[in-house]
């Protein structure tokens, strides 16, 4: 890999967003011979609670052979108990690669700056490109290939949107998205995935019209209406989103057998109905599982080079 942090989808060629899903579908299917972390220690670096990004890592890292040490909001206190500087090049002297999920994007760009071992980013309230190259990886598996194919996003422009939409368009996959008005993408990250997009020929849509965005579409994904830096606006995002469900009724706007995607944590009842979650389209633990490997593949693929 080109650079030496794993920040955003967007610094990745698409070589090695395909390297990334080459080796993740073989540690999935056990084809990875000679793949390990043998002696190598992996900080997990959390500002923000976490289920899946905190459990795939440390098991990713244990299945090949490393270890892993996480670093609790109250342990660490990062940016408080000492700053993001020292945090980062004291680190460093004792591990081989940090994980981390800070509330802030600038935050973790300071990180990895002053961390000389690889920084992977773990979700910020920017970009979740852990999270976007697992989804890409579960689409492929399913469909083979990106051509023609439409992925619909309904909610929130958000972190996750944005690495969806880099990822989307690195692979050369379609992506529509509704949002209420108020709440679109970042613009300069919309602006940057188009540029990507022109070149693979991949189509960006947007839209305000759930429905619009769903029409035809192969799969339709969402996320939380508030994410974790977002809770004391949920009330008035509740009641801005609330055309924004997956439902049936939505579902009936896309093409038959639309598979159905969500990174999770979900709130059921808001964004997605009981119904549709434990449903035959839903594929939602599926991506969740795919973190695992992914996740693996990045470890390996940034270490293997050594730019220290
Ligand atoms: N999707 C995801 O990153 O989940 P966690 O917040 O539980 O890690
Ligand atoms: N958008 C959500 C994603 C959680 C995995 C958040 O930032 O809270």
């Amino acid at each position: 890999m080109k650079h030496k942090d794993l920040i955003s989808i967007e610094e990745l060629t698409v070589k090695e967003v395909n390297q990334i899903l080459d080796l993740s579908a073989r540690l999935k299917a056990n084809k990875a011979g000679g793949v390990n972390l043998k002696g190598k220690t992996l900080g997990l670096v959390f500002q923000k609670p976490s289920n899946r990004t905190r459990v795939s890592f440390w098991v990713g890292m244990s299945k090949l052979k490393g270890h892993c040490i996480y670093l609790s909001p109250q342990e660490l206190q990062l940016g408080e108990r000492e700053c993001v500087k020292d945090a980062g090049r004291v680190l460093s002297r004792y591990l081989d690669v940090i994980a981390a999920r800070t509330f802030s994007h600038k935050m973790l760009l300071e990180l990895a700056k002053y961390s000389s071992v690889p920084v992977i980013n773990a979700l910020t309230d920017l970009l979740h490109p852990c999270q976007a190259l697992s989804d890409i990886l579960t689409i492929k598996e399913i469909k083979k290939s990106f051509k023609g194919i439409k992925l619909a996003y309904v909610g929130d422009g958000n972190n996750v949107l944005h690495s969806l939409l880099y990822a989307a368009a690195k692979v050369g996959l379609d992506i529509s998205y509704a949002v209420p008005k108020g709440y679109e993408p970042n613009e300069e990250i919309l602006r940057k995935a188009k540029v990507i997009a022109k070149k693979t020929r991949s189509k960006i849509e947007k839209s305000n019209d759930a429905k619009k965005a769903a029409e035809g579409a192969d799969f339709i994904y969402t996320d939380v209406w508030t994410s974790m830096h977002q809770e004391k606006a949920a009330a008035k995002r509740k009641e801005a989103f609330k055309s924004f469900q997956i439902n049936t009724k939505l579902l009936s706007f896309a093409k038959r057998g639309c598979l159905v995607m969500h990174c999770l944590p979900a709130k059921r009842g808001l964004e997605i109905t009981d119904e549709i979650m434990d449903g035959p389209q839903s594929i939602v633990y599926d991506q969740a599982e795919n973190r695992l490997y992914v996740e693996q593949a990045i470890l390996y693929l940034l270490l293997k080079d050594n730019k220290r």
